[in-house]
This record gives structure tokens, sequence and C-alpha cells, in this order.
């Protein structure tokens, strides 16, 4: 039987090797939009021991967040948000709490930590305005608030709140988390014409512990930095002071810089150290011959007395209120 007669049959598949799974059959299926809002909890950080380097990882992550997320240009922005983050007490559930809230939901709890501030110090929080303006915006940029959304998770997932989040004032001024962020964020070109160029911390806290003993510190002493930065001789002297079992709101502070962003920063650190109801930062050139320091006296008056305005308002209308549905209940 020639080939051609042979009855049909199926041939037999030669064996073959498996394909190994593409690499995009081995990727999970996308969540679910209920399945991404799941609970988010704050992961373990396993901080660097010395707070000067923690503060410096902090730094690094926020502006790679900033910038990964397109942030863009504006660096008063995710200033504000650590500053912000900065100034709160850490409390169980605080950090998950945070990491739960939208983009859209933060502009409002930065403005509530900011205000909190401003009732108690109105003249720091007015100074600080570079770092809490963009909150108040209205009509906020969508893709600036997803960048915003990224550096407030990733500072707290790199332990903000267990840098700066301490009741203690001495374990929240181990380190000026907001330096490192600053001078980092500055183009190298502005940096370089504004001479900033912070002095290491174990630099000043050794300038510190050279020049301030009992002796020289004697309580009401001024103790005054004519180009602050964000305030890091301030820090050293404020912890040296502690050191040597003083009080630094015993002291009468002054920081005045020419930059209004860090002197923005110098404000919302000297509430963070604590340095006391003496403490005034100023936005000034020091080499004019204006008194800066009168300036900013005045100022910080102003600021007080604005304050009291605002809440004498709000104490009347709140009593207005109240008595008018007292009047509405009397009348039923
Ligand atoms: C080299 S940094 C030092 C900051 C801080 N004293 C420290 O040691 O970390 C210099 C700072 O001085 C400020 N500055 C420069 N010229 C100034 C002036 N004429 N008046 C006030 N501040 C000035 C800059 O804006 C910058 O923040």
């Amino acid at each position: 039987m020639s080939d051609d007669d042979a009855p049909f049959l199926p041939r037999t598949a030669t064996p073959v090797t498996p394909r190994p799974t593409p690499s995009w059959a081995k990727k999970k299926p996308p969540k679910s939009k209920a399945a991404k809002r799941a609970k988010i909890t704050a992961r373990k950080y396993l901080a660097p021991r010395d707070p000067q380097e923690h503060a410096r990882k902090i730094a690094e992550n926020v502006m790679d967040a900033w910038y990964q997320n397109f942030g863009g240009s504006d660096i008063d922005v995710p200033l504000g948000a650590v500053a912000a983050l900065a100034l709160l007490r850490n409390r169980p559930g605080l950090a998950d709490w945070i990491l739960n809230l939208q983009p859209h939901e933060l502009p409002e709890l930065f403005k509530e930590i900011y205000l909190g501030c401003w009732i108690k110090r109105p003249d720091l929080i007015n100074r600080a305005i570079r770092l809490h303006d963009w909150a108040w915006n209205p009509n906020p940029d969508t893709q600036q608030l997803r960048a915003v959304h990224a550096v407030t998770n990733r500072a707290i997932n790199t332990g903000l709140l267990d840098l700066t989040g301490h009741d203690d004032p001495y374990m929240r001024a181990e380190a000026d988390v907001l330096s490192p962020l600053l001078t980092g964020l500055r183009h190298k070109s502005d940096k370089k014409w504004r001479g900033e160029y912070h002095t290491p911390a174990c630099v000043s806290d050794l300038m510190a512990g050279m020049v301030v003993d009992k002796d020289f510190a004697q309580p009401n002493m001024a103790i005054r930095e004519p180009a602050v930065g964000s305030g890091g001789m301030l820090r050293s002297v404020a912890q040296r002071l502690r050191d040597l079992g003083l009080n630094p709101q015993d002291y009468t502070w002054y920081g005045n810089d020419v930059d209004s962003l860090a002197a923005a920063c110098a404000a919302v650190n000297a509430i963070i150290w604590d340095l006391g109801p003496n403490c005034a930062i100023g936005c000034a050139d020091s080499l004019a011959p204006e008194d800066d320091y009168a300036k900013t006296l005045t100022e910080a008056r102003d600021a007080f007395k604005e304050r009291d305005q605002a809440m004498d308002t709000v104490t009347l209308i709140t009593a207005t209120r109240s008595a008018m549905r007292l009047l509405e209940k009397a009348a039923a």
C-alpha cells in the first residue's frame, strides 16, 4: 500500500517542553476599588539611631516622593506638609489615621494644625506663612495634592512622628528635621547665591558646649542669631541649656533671616523645640540700617492683637448663637 492509500490517521503531536509563563500572566489581578480602600497601616520603619541621620533619611524620602509624583518646583509645599506633621504630638493610631486620608483631605488637616498653633503663637505661625499659604487655596491642583499625599505617607512611613512627636521637648529637639529638607529641595545655584549651607549639628552642638556654661547662661539672657537659617544654632544652645538643667523658656531668643522660607522653618522649629514665650523670629536683612529686631517685635505685637480680635469675634458669635437658641426654645 502506497503512502497515498494509507487511511488518514491523526499524527501524534511531538512532545514539546512547556513554555514559561509570561511575566504579565504572573502579575496579580488589579485590586478592586473596595480592596484599594482597605485600611492602610504605618510600616515598621527601622530608623537610624542617630537623630540627624534619621532627619536626613526623612528628607531624602520626602524629596523622592515629591519629585517621583511630579510635585513641581514649589518647594514651600512639601516643606509645609512636613512642618505641619512635625508640629503634631504622636498618639497611638495617629500615623494610621493620617495614612488613610485621601489627597483632597490633607489641606484641611494641615490648616487645622497651623490654626491650632496660631491660637497659641500667632506671631510664629504668621512668620511661617510660606509653609501653609498653599493649603488655603480653594482650587488646589490635583497633581500637587497627589504629590502632597505621597510626601505625607513617605514622611510618616520613615518615622517622622517618632522623631518630632515626643511630648518631651528635649526629645523633639534632638534633630532639625526641616534643615536637610530645605537645603535639599533648593536648587544648587539658588542655594549658592543665598549661602544656604547649614552648620552640621555636630559642629553647632560642639560650639554650644564650648560657649554655654552655667556662668554664661544667666536667666533672661538674650540669644540672638542674625542669619538663623532653619534655627540649627538655636537648637544646639537650647539643648545645651537643658543638659545643664536650665530651661530655655527662661531666656530670650531672637532669630532673623532675610529669606522668608528659612525664617518660616525657624518659626515652626521654635514651636517644635519649645523655645518659650520670649522667642521672636524675624524676616529682614540683618545688614540693613533698619532695626530688624524692633520691626519683628512690632509685627509680633500686631499678630497677637489680630488673634485677640479674632477670638473676641468668635466668642461673640458663639454667645449670640446660644442666646438665639435659648430664645427659640423659650418661644416654642
Ligand atoms: C550659611 S546659612 C547659616 C544658617 C545657620 N546660621 C546655621 O548655622 O545653620 C546662612 C543664612 O543666612 C541668611 N542670610 C544671608 N545674608 C543675610 C542677611 N543679610 N540678613 C539676614 N540673613 C541673611 C541666608 O538666607 C541663610 O539662611
